[in-house]
């Protein structure tokens, strides 16, 4: 077969990913698989026997990354990468993260029943805790690898229970030896759904995002003063959970006042004690603030930080605000991008130029080496959520292109 008319395997491709839902599978046919779980483990285990029934070579690091590796013809020359996720969110989705690892490994697949041997090696990787749910921030294990966060920080980030990373990943077996750090890549692609709904509206199967907003995140503490409600008059109260509810309007009125090209949303939140008969005295919630403009997000968190602090003065709750995380916008590689749009019109599947609004390992490997990303549709832009949906069609479409970027990069001396 000559090598443009090979296709992955998309029956394996579906196989593995139901498979792998299975394992945190929710009732309402979701996935609960948060970083470090026992369910994270089991996905971990399945993932590097199916690496290794194919003969990769198999490396996990410190931080848990683990890398599948399968020999080019010049190991010298630095490899092609391909990876994602197998975390997910609180009742998450079947396909947010594991399709970009299940992606490659059907590449892998596919060459190895072909025997065929690229020039440069290549690599499929899951990247733990991408998704920053259990512990913020997100990207948390890429962001390590590329040297851009601190190792020995990333190992003392802790749960909402005061379980620390590094004692999670050691409970759960893996924590490799592998120093967490940067090695030379030639390209880098994920694989990835959409999570949003303009390739379904456009009617488009395989987007090609241009890259990735920003990711800013911040932790807000508030403490008041806890009394019975009933004795108690309005005037004079410490409120926290008062103060919260203005400062979450401020949150999502930002995008409006500063012009939009931006979103700003507040997703959790812990009010203690949490009765209903007790004045609230503390609270934490995050905001996410994301634009492909990296001055206007700061700008609008320096207004919105200032709302804060007023608010919190006025109704006399203490603030502390953590500037957790910051992600610049991540303009991927004009030739890795073309490279899949022609890829994809190649392979008949029609296709989008557009931006990415959620984050993705990606942004990290973006400042190592030439990034791309290969986007297929989510049903009803619905991600994160338990219905998360995208046909076994383009996944299959997806897999194809990836293959064929893989290969083209992976040729190149
Ligand atoms: C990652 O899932 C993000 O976009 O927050
Ligand atoms: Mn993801
Ligand atoms: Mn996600």
């Amino acid at each position: 077969m000559e090598l443009k008319d090979m296709r992955i395997n998309g029956e394996r491709l579906q196989q593995s990913l139901e498979e792998m839902a299975k394992i945190g599978a929710t009732p309402a046919g979701g996935v609960q698989r948060l970083t470090l779980t026992d369910e994270d483990k089991q996905a971990r285990d399945l993932l590097v026997k199916w690496m290794k029934e194919i003969d990769l070579e198999v490396t996990i690091d410190e931080m848990g990354n683990i890398f599948g590796k399968r020999a080019g013809k010049n190991n010298d020359l630095a490899p092609v990468m391909s990876g994602s996720h197998v975390d997910s969110q609180p009742k998450g989705g079947r396909f947010d993260g594991i399709l970009g690892v299940m992606g490659p490994l059907e590449v892998m697949r596919t060459l190895h029943e072909n025997n065929i041997t690229t020039e440069r090696p290549l690599v499929v990787v899951d990247w733990t805790n991408e998704e920053g749910s259990r512990f913020s921030p997100a990207m948390l294990a890429s962001g390590v690898w590329a040297e851009e966060l601190d190792r020995d920080w990333a190992f003392d980030r802790t749960d909402i229970n005061g379980k620390r990373f590094e004692d999670e990943l050691i409970r759960i077996g893996y924590k490799g030896t592998l120093p967490c750090k940067q090695s030379p890549l030639h390209a880098y692609y994920e694989y990835h759904i959409e999570q949003g709904p303009m390739l379904e509206r456009e009617g488009k199967i395989i987007g090609a995002p241009k890259g990735i907003l920003c990711l800013h995140w911040y932790d807000i503490y508030l403490e008041g003063e806890a009394n019975q409600v009933g004795p108690t008059p309005m005037e004079g109260r410490h409120d926290v959970l008062c103060a919260a509810a203005e400062m979450i309007l401020k949150v999502n009125e930002l995008p409006d006042r500063m012009g939009g090209n931006m979103v700003a949303t507040v997703g959790e939140i812990q009010n203690y004690p949490n009765s209903r008969n007790i004045i609230p005295d503390k609270l934490h919630f995050t905001v996410d603030i994301r634009s492909w403009d990296d001055d206007l997000a700061i700008n609008a968190w320096n207004k919105v930080a200032e709302d804060f602090r007023q608010i919190a003065d006025r109704r006399g709750c203490p603030i502390k605000i953590e500037e957790t995380w910051r992600v610049e916008h991540a303009p991927f590689s004009d030739k890795l991008v073309q490279g899949i749009l022609d890829i994809s019109s190649e392979l008949g599947y029609s296709n989008l130029h557009m931006v990415s609004g959620a984050g993705h390992d990606a942004s990290y490997m973006n400042h190592l080496a030439p990034t791309a990303m290969i986007f297929v549709p989510s049903i009803g832009g619905r991600s994160h959520v338990e219905v998360e949906e995208t046909t076994w069609e383009d996944c299959t479409a997806g897999g194809n292109v990836l293959l064929h970027a893989m290969l083209r990069s992976a040729n190149e001396k």
